[in-house]
């Protein structure tokens, strides 16, 4: 299944009329100030290896002034001998914003606030990501599918933090009715992580298939597609609210960030593409993210837009399953 942005066309401009070295894609967030829309997201933490990655991911993250998500800290509140391997994220960016992880299942437990609480204090968090990623936990053996509740415990969070609260999915997408609630619950952002990136009805099922778990990976199959294409997402996000929105799910390339910055979204952020090239090396990782900066650079140049204020306004078209959706959902305008 893809991201849709396949679908989604800027208009080319062939007389931008300023120089590509005049593009500004600085922007702020939080109160933070950017050097790119970009955002390295929500990924590990609870071993040793994901110590090293985290600490490289946060040198990249100062170097690059961009922020970063750490994975879920809820390995390191019930083992506290594990927030090394989160902290490294922090001790190698001590400048760039950095935004702690918790899932629904965590937040709604009687002491879901001091574990709020304690996931930010952790790496000294400028925010607090909330994932709702019921496809994963409704496919994994071991999943945890306690929600109810969830909606609730955001709003006081919200209101107990001293950091903004951000909901993330974590693949199948944020729709229109999900953001209206999150944002009357308080969040100041929403990352879509929407259908077409990192997909884990597929990664459960592999997993279960190699545990010999035949009902899980049956689950996996069925709900190999499930969820909303990114570019879906974002539409429906930002036609509905008022919050940040960060693009994630299938986000490969700067030309997509900037059909997300189009389409209504303020970042874009990418998981497994760094994951892979962080593996290699600090340089690769570091390269790549450049890369995606050189690329919107030129989407912006080829737009016309010199800053991503003219991106948000940049023509575009969209056409095949992408249109068909949005005018189901009466969100073309
Ligand atoms: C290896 C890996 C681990 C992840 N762990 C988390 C996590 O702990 N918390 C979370 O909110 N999202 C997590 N995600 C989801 C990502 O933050 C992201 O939203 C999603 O993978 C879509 O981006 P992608 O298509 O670029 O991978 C993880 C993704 C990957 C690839």
């Amino acid at each position: 299944m893809s991201t849709g942005f396949d679908e989604v066309s800027l208009i080319h401009n062939a007389l931008p009329e300023f120089d590509r070295e005049e593009i500004d894609v600085a922007c702020e967030l939080f109160g933070h100030k950017l050097d790119a829309p970009v955002i390295i997201e929500s990924m590990t933490g609870g071993t040793p290896i994901a110590a090293r990655i985290n600490a490289t991911l946060g040198k990249i993250a100062e170097e690059l002034q961009i922020p970063m998500g750490v994975g879920s800290q809820r390995a390191a509140i019930d083992d506290p001998k594990l927030a090394y391997t989160f902290q490294a994220a922090r001790e190698n960016a001590p400048s760039a914003l950095l935004l702690a992880n918790l899932g629904c299942p965590q937040i709604i437990k009687e002491d879901g606030i001091e574990r709020a609480k304690a996931a930010v204090e952790m790496i000294k968090a400028d925010a607090l990501f909330v994932h709702l990623n019921a496809l994963q936990e409704s496919i994994q053996f071991e999943g945890q599918t306690r929600f109810k509740g969830a909606l609730g415990r955001i709003r006081e969070l919200a209101s107990a933090l001293s950091v903004p609260v951000l909901a993330k999915e974590t693949g199948a997408g944020i729709s229109r009715e999900t953001a209206v609630s999150v944002e009357r619950a308080g969040v100041k952002g929403i990352d879509v992580a929407g259908l077409g990136g990192t997909s884990w009805a597929a990664v459960e099922y592999h997993r279960a298939r190699e545990k010999r778990r035949a009902r899980q990976a049956r689950l996996g199959l069925v709900f190999w597609d499930w969820g909303i294409p990114t570019s879906a997402s974002i539409v429906e996000v930002s036609k509905s609210t008022k919050v940040r929105i960060i693009a994630s799910g299938g986000v490969r390339n700067g030309l997509h960030i900037a059909k997300a910055i189009a389409l209504g979204a303020h970042y874009g952020g990418l998981a497994m593409p760094l994951l892979k090239s962080v593996s290699k090396s600090h340089k690769e990782a570091k390269e790549s993210l450049l890369s995606v900066i050189d690329e919107l650079k030129t989407a912006m140049f080829l737009t016309g837009s010199k800053n991503l204020d003219r991106l948000h306004e940049c023509p575009f078209v969209i056409t095949g399953k992408t249109r068909e959706w949005l005018a189901a959902r009466g969100l073309l305008s």
